[in-house]
């Protein structure tokens, strides 16, 4: 199959490319050699950046699949790590396979002490996302050497390993260091996400109970975030990777990008919402009716995004997992009722229904996150330490397809044709 473009009387073919589930691109790899001309898209809604063999969503349908697999049956049998290496290895691990994961994540579970004075000087005003991003760069300053020119699958692994268990100990430090109690280091019998847990909420003074039902909440919340394709920090992690700089650079710019409330950190925003909503007053009507005013900048956080025209699936999972689990254990959270209610107007209202607008996977993520204790300003990280395995499964499928080239979109210029350079006296 190929595609003709016409233009200025001249005919141009194009080849088509069709992806394993029937999705359909236009070829224009030599479209600007071939005639001159560039393509014009603005954020990229309708260009395919690279071949991609790692998720697959069907917007329209509200369909998620990591590796083939639907996410529903990861998040029903599956666990963050096993995720973790479907996403980066392409399989499933076996059984020996997953040993030798987990003990590369064990080895790399603590930080480099230098690394902890630096922590300890970081200012305990900044935001988690801030902390967070300077400490994955700062991996290159505490672990050089492993460079693009030295990638080959034992660094690389080493690498993986260390971001993905080393970000869990960043984390759960920050905090520790934000309400200023003792850090508390990962033990060898836990298992990731148990870790976690023990390292974010035991004190020399307080034994954290691990209780199964939030193990597993945080199991999926992870599983949840572990990729989604060509997302904004996704293609950060490809486009920084593209210049060959090493990964924990990739990553960290990946981290910074999801921090903007129109990706990762509106997680945050959306329980704030719904808290100024509860202070002022504000009812649920009169919020749907301000997202819909173009005059305001407010937005309904956590609903619409870029590739779903349909509930996001991984939306459907945590609201019925909020549900059960609240009800379960007798807690009322009045948060819950608002979501709820904004979620049944805006579903209902002519602006969402032409738009196609529905919650995102950061509409009810953070009811979760708050049963389990995490602070509101920490949501966004626990997002950033989902995604880990997803932005380095990109990064490496980048690496391995030979040859990749640097990212770098071009432009329509508008401004000035040209102009003579003004001495500081003569400006107007
Ligand atoms: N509230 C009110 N109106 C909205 C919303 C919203 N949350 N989202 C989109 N719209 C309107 C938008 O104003 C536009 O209207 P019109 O056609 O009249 O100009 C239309 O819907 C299409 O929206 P868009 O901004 O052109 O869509 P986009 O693909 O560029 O942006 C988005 C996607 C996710 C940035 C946007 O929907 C949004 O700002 N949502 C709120 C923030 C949010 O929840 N972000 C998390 C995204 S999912 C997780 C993640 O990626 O990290």
């Amino acid at each position: 199959m190929n595609a003709e473009l016409i233009y200025d009387n001249k005919k141009i073919n194009l080849n088509v490319l069709t992806g394993t589930n029937n999705e359909i691109a236009i070829d224009i790899t030599g479209l600007r050699n071939d005639t001159g001309l560039i393509t014009y898209d603005p954020g990229y809604q309708n260009t395919g950046s690279c071949q991609s063999a790692i998720t697959f969503i069907d917007g329209e349908k509200g369909i998620l699949r990591y590796r083939g697999i639907p996410i529903e049956q990861l998040a029903e049998k599956s666990s963050f790590i096993e995720v973790s290496y479907l996403l980066i290895y392409g399989k499933l691990p076996n059984r020996a396979e997953r040993a030798a994961f987990s003990e590369r994540l064990s080895l790399n579970a603590l930080l480099h002490e230098d690394m902890l004075h630096y922590l300890g000087n970081i200012p305990p005003t900044a935001h988690p996302m801030a902390l967070l991003s300077n400490m994955v760069n700062s991996l290159s300053v505490y672990y050089p050497g492993f460079y693009v020119e030295d990638y080959n699958n034992e660094t690389f692994n080493m690498m993986a390993a260390r971001l993905i268990s080393k970000i869990r100990t960043i984390a759960a430090f920050s905090y520790k260091k934000s309400i200023g109690e003792p850090f508390v280091y990962a033990r060898e019998d836990l298992l990731y996400v148990q870790n976690f847990l023990n390292m974010m909420f035991s004190s020399p003074v307080k034994s954290y109970h691990l209780d199964p039902d939030i193990i597993r909440t945080l199991e999926v919340l992870l599983i949840l975030h572990a990729d989604h394709e060509q997302n904004c920090s996704t293609s950060t992690v490809r486009l920084v990777g593209s210049s060959k700089v090493n990964l924990y650079s990739s990553i960290c710019a990946g981290i910074c990008a999801l921090w903007g409330p129109l990706h990762g950190g509106a997680n945050q925003q959306v329980i704030e919402m719904l808290e100024s909503v509860r202070n002022s007053k504000l009812s649920p009507k009169e919020c749907i009716e301000r997202s819909k005013d173009k005059k305001n900048p407010f937005r309904l956080m956590g609903f619409g995004h870029r590739v779903y025209r349909n509930y996001d699936p991984r939306a459907k999972i945590l609201k019925e997992y909020a549900k059960k689990l609240l009800a379960k254990r007798k807690v009322v959270d009045p948060l819950l009722d608002i979501a709820m209610q904004l979620e049944e107007l805006a579903l209902s209202d002519d602006y969402f229904i032409e738009r196609k607008l529905y919650p995102n996977v950061d509409f009810y993520s953070g009811f979760l996150y708050r049963l389990i204790g995490i602070p509101t300003n920490m949501f966004t990280v626990m997002f950033a330490m989902g995604r880990m395995p997803g932005w380095i499964a990109h990064w490496k499928e980048m690496h391995d397809s030979v040859p990749f080239k640097i990212g770098r979109p071009r432009q329509l210029y508008i401004g000035e044709p040209l102009a003579d350079y003004v001495p500081v006296d003569k400006r107007k």
